[in-house]
């Protein structure tokens, strides 16, 4: 398939495969013989092997969803502070879901990067990082996303096609990510930190409201009261401000 995203370097080396175990396995080959520059884009059509976030697989049915990874250098970030990066990619996912859905307040990023509509999953992003000595080297930037999917095993789970009764070409919709990837990369880039933070904030799923969480497998209830510089998600439980990595906290 032919993807022409209007960007200056995101998706401009792009190769599309029928099928692989992962599209973020290819992108790191690629990447240790040097073949990949910056914003080189693997997207596949299915993945044999594909991974999620908490170890957990990723699963799509052939030919009918966005699987794909993007490559960065984005070397003027601190291996600290690799959860800017996680948020930027995050809202490029989201601004995308806008663009395609129009504004709705059920779009929605499910901490840490989770896109939702309402309770239910429409994509996920697994970003790994390479990094060389404090700096990060690499960036590995995948993406799954569920578009002309019918049906799914997991009520949790849904797809554009489900909400919208419509089938997307999928090219179309895979060069407008790579647009909004950019658009938002480049926002990092330029030290616009604190609109990325205010966005994430803005676009976050159950933010300020009080829901159910489990933690150590113990059903709680708590409020979203913010998101770390390091990523950890603030609770207020209790009365009692706490912060939690990824795997510390779920919601329930
Ligand atoms: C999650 O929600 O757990 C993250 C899912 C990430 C899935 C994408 S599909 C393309 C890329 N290749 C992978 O093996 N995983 C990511």
């Amino acid at each position: 398939m032919v993807v022409t995203p209007k960007t200056l370097f995101t998706g401009q080396q792009l190769v599309w495969l029928p099928a692989c175990p992962s599209t973020n396995s290819e992108a790191q080959s690629l990447i240790v013989q040097n073949r990949a520059s910056e914003g080189c884009t693997v997207i596949t059509d299915f993945q044999t092997a594909g991974r999620g976030q908490r170890g957990n697989q990723w699963v799509a049915a052939p030919a009918e969803n966005l699987m794909l990874s993007v490559v960065w250098q984005p070397t003027f970030l601190a291996a600290t502070e690799q959860f800017r990066l996680s948020q930027a990619v995050a809202l490029a996912v989201h601004d995308w879901a806008a663009a395609l859905l129009g504004p709705d307040p059920k779009l929605k990023v499910k901490w840490p990067n989770d896109l939702y509509y309402g309770n239910q999953k429409l994509g996920g992003i697994l970003i790994e990082n390479s990094l060389s000595g404090t700096k990060i080297q690499y960036s590995i930037i995948g993406i799954g996303l569920n578009i002309n999917q019918q049906a799914f095993e997991l009520p949790t789970a849904t797809s554009f096609a489900q909400l919208t009764g419509r089938a997307y070409d999928r090219a179309a919709l895979a060069a407008r990510l790579l647009e909004s990837l950019e658009r938002r990369y480049l926002q990092l880039r330029a030290g616009q930190v604190g609109v990325l933070r205010r966005d994430y904030l803005q676009a976050l799923y159950r933010y300020q409201e009080i829901h159910p969480f489990i933690i150590d497998g113990q059903p709680v209830r708590g409020q979203i009261v913010g998101v770390e510089d390091d990523g950890r998600l603030a609770v207020a439980i209790d009365n009692e401000l706490r912060r939690f990595g990824l795997q510390e906290i779920r919601h329930g």
